[in-house]
């Protein structure tokens, strides 16, 4: 009785003080907009860049001085460093009227001036503290340099490799995308309390990811029920983490572009998931709309701030149309006056009001930026972040001793081994493969070294991908004198190491690539070295999945290595050596060829399955291949072994308001200590809308010491048997279910129970 009395104060006391604060910020911001005019309003919905960092469009600003200087703008983004930041932060507010401060935005991806692994390596970790980790760190660094606003997590789902921008996500799950989304912004965002945080921005809001045929910005069309169940829930994670922001996406939905779409971000957004932040387009998507054919520049502006948009990224539609459409009764001042209130609320929570120089602080910036604390996070996020393809005769871990022949165009290369989208990530601290290998042997071991052939011979992609500085460098040697170097040095060696791939660039924005194999060239050298007879180990690197069956052939042991950021080489030597342990476990599926894609694990049977391994006329099946993938989602090796014991139900039968609990027992039998991402999947067999064979439902990475055996369990409440039915709904309905629990999305390992 006495608790329930005290729980019930307790939450008086905190509703109230939230309430206070809201309040306080309330009447803050009512009083600062009375002081307002239309213009001021309309100039906080306004986001510029002067076109620092990368731009990823077309414009950029011109004349951005004398719009802060008016009191035109209410952020930037773009200034990169705190010394810049403070000039800019002093220009506004000793010439601008209401002296209203500015935020700083930027993309922090993946790191800040301190680069870690890009977002689908991280993703591969399922190590969600080290997950938010990362975005601590990246925040704390960031914000020490001025910043306090992030264009990240990046949380669009995506079942196609094709679309270069598989790189910053974290893959095709929606249940572990969520989870990381919650990282991402509690990792970001702390409490929002102290200067050490930043606002986060869930993006791209949304189904960005499906973009048809995986061309970057294209159009996507999907029913309700599969966004709901499959695209939408990292988004929904995000917001109910507390994101502070949301950013449109460039493609449409339903016919209507996200940008300008009411029911995306009013309806859903505000009203049904109650987000409480403040929306922002992407990079110019509100002129992007007439390109759509959604109308004119004024047209498109009030489009877009009557479905809820609040801020307008470079376009400059609001700040030159959006008077005149109120004085046509085409938006209401309220639209205005909601949209700048949402921008100044931002401010406010930021502190701002309170001092506009919060962020900015040289002293901080000088401890912080690039230390040696944050490159120690990136060594640690990297190693966890690789996932060991194949391993045969045991090939890896290696031994330090004899000669060992590094050869590939990315074995000796700086320039890639930030990943795609490190806007503020400088490739000259990188550590390549070939240092971080000598870091660890020191002189105990022979390396040799050869580049074997560039990362393409082909120029038109070479041009593409160096659209951002130089990735791929066409060596002065011919293709031919290249790979006889590459096989004369493997001749002397006992072990080869190829570190081959895509180049940075090949993935990311803009990156969409309609052949995802590694370029032929490449191939060529993995099928010279392996002619050698030598143990043949191979390193990929690349932002996507890659069609690499013949290449998994030629390799005896295949590490997926991704672009793992500032410390690459020394992790990958970590790796390498068995300092670490691989434990990472893909996020996406890799496709045997582009004809299989879109192939992913939480597929439906159809009316005609296939005989998993068997082809039969009248099945849905290839002709000419499995439909399986070549591996799957949720895979990945150790250099030790785990046992699964068979799964115990603490039940057979369940109801809506019980929770079943289902247990295995997991050994390390193998001969080293390792880590191992426990999976649980479901499948519901019968049900008003058609379930995928399987869906993730739970996961629990675990440290087993070798020859060690540990009990995992999961409790399988209604919440993990629910799905959206046809009125979109959250149900679960009585029928039989079947877990899978294991150590991929292939598991076997299964059991069986009733919800009644
Ligand atoms: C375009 C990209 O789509 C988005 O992710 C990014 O945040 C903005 N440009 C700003 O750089």
């Amino acid at each position: 009785m006495m608790r329930k009395i005290f729980i019930g104060w307790m939450m008086l006391i905190s509703f109230s003080a939230f309430s206070q604060t809201d309040a306080k910020m309330k009447s803050f911001v009512d009083a600062l907009m009375k002081k307002m005019t239309l213009d001021e309003k309309i100039g906080q919905l306004n986001l510029l860049t002067p076109g620092g960092g990368i731009a990823t469009g077309a414009v950029v600003n011109s004349d951005v001085e004398s719009k802060i200087k008016t009191g035109s703008v209410g952020a930037m983004f773009g200034t990169i460093g705190v010394d810049n930041i403070r000039r800019v932060q002093q220009l506004n507010m000793s010439n601008s009227r209401l002296k209203i401060p500015l935020f700083f935005g930027s993309d922090v991806i993946h790191g800040y001036k301190t680069t870690f692994p890009i977002p689908l390596a991280l993703s591969c970790s399922w190590d969600m503290n080290m997950i938010q980790k990362t975005a601590r760190t990246a925040a704390i660094e960031a914000s020490a340099d001025g910043l306090s606003w992030t264009f990240s997590p990046m949380v669009d789902i995506a079942r196609d490799p094709r679309w270069g921008r598989v790189a910053e996500g974290a893959g095709e799950d929606p249940y572990l995308g969520s989870q990381i989304a919650k990282a991402m912004v509690i990792g970001y965002q702390g409490n929002l309390k102290d200067s050490t945080n930043l606002l986060a921005c869930v993006k791209h809001f949304a189904l960005y990811g499906a973009a048809e045929g995986g061309r970057d910005y294209n159009t996507t069309d999907m029913s309700k029920v599969k966004m709901y169940e499959y695209y939408l829930p990292p988004y929904k994670a995000a917001v109910d983490a507390g994101v502070a922001s949301a950013m449109t996406s460039f493609n449409e939905i339903d016919g209507i572009p996200a940008t300008g779409n009411k029911w995306l971000l009013t309806d859903l957004l505000r009203k049904q998931w109650g987000f409480k932040g403040f929306v922002v387009t992407d990079y110019t998507a509100i002129n992007e709309m007439i390109h759509h054919g959604s109308g004119d520049l004024k047209q498109v502006s009030a489009m877009a701030l009557r479905a809820g948009t609040d801020m307008d990224m470079v376009g400059e539609g609001f700040l030159t149309t959006l008077k005149q459409s109120l004085k046509e009764g085409k938006i209401t001042l309220q639209m205005i006056d909601d949209a700048c209130r949402r921008i100044l609320e931002a401010k406010y929570k930021l502190g701002l009001f309170n001092n506009p120089y919060r962020y900015i602080d040289s002293v901080r910036a000088a401890k912080e930026v690039l230390s040696a604390d944050k490159r120690q996070v990136s060594r640690d996020a990297a190693v966890r972040s690789v996932v060991l393809l194949k391993n045969e005769n045991q090939t890896l871990p290696l031994k330090m001793n004899g000669t060992i022949a590094l050869i590939g165009p990315l074995a000796n290369n700086k320039s890639n081994m930030v990943g795609t989208w490190a806007v503020s990530g400088d490739s000259k601290y990188s550590v390549p493969v070939l240092e971080g290998i000598k870091n660890a042997v020191g002189s105990s071991a022979n390396i040799l070294y050869a580049k074997g052939a560039n990362i393409t011979d082909d120029a038109d992609l070479a041009k593409m991908a160096n659209v951002f500085g130089e990735k791929v460098d066409i060596d002065p040697l011919s293709p031919d004198q290249l790979l006889q170097q590459a096989v004369e040095t493997a001749a002397k060696a006992d072990v080869i190491v190829a570190v081959v791939g895509e180049a940075s660039e090949m993935s990311g924005e803009a990156a969409s690539r309609s052949d995802i194999s590694l370029p032929s060239n490449q191939t060529r050298l993995l099928e010279a070295l392996k002619q050698t007879g030598k143990p043949l180990v191979v390193v990929l690197m690349s932002g996507r999945p890659l069609t690499i069956a013949k290449e998994s052939q030629l390799a005896t042991s295949l590490l997926q290595a991704w672009f793992l950021g500032h410390e690459t080489g020394n992790a990958i030597a970590d790796v390498l050596f068995g300092n670490y342990n691989p434990s990472g476990k893909l996020t996406m599926s890799f496709p045997r060829s582009v004809g299989q894609i879109p192939v992913y694990y939480n597929y439906k049977n159809t009316g005609r399955p296939q005989d998993p391994g068997k082809k039969d006329k009248f099945r849905s099946n290839y002709l000419d291949i499995d439909n399986s993938p070549l591996y799957p989602f949720g895979y990945g090796l150790s250099y030790t072994n785990f046992n699964y014991s068979n799964i115990s139900l603490s039940d057979t039968v369940t109801s809506a308001n019980k929770t079943i609990r289902a247990t295995v027992t997991v050994t390390n039998s193998g001969n080293y200590d390792g880590e191992e991402v426990v999976q649980l999947y479901v499948w519901d067999e019968v049900a008003s809308v058609t379930q995928p064979v399987k869906k993730l439902k739970g996961f629990q990475k675990i440290f087993l010491k070798k020859g060690e055996s540990k009990q995992v369990t999961f409790n399988i409440t209604n919440e993990e048997l629910r799905f959206f039915n046809s009125d979109l709904k959250w149900v679960s309905e009585p029928g039989r279910f079947t877990i899978y629990i294991g150590g991929s999305s292939d598991a076997s390992n299964k059991a069986s129970f009733i919800l009644k």
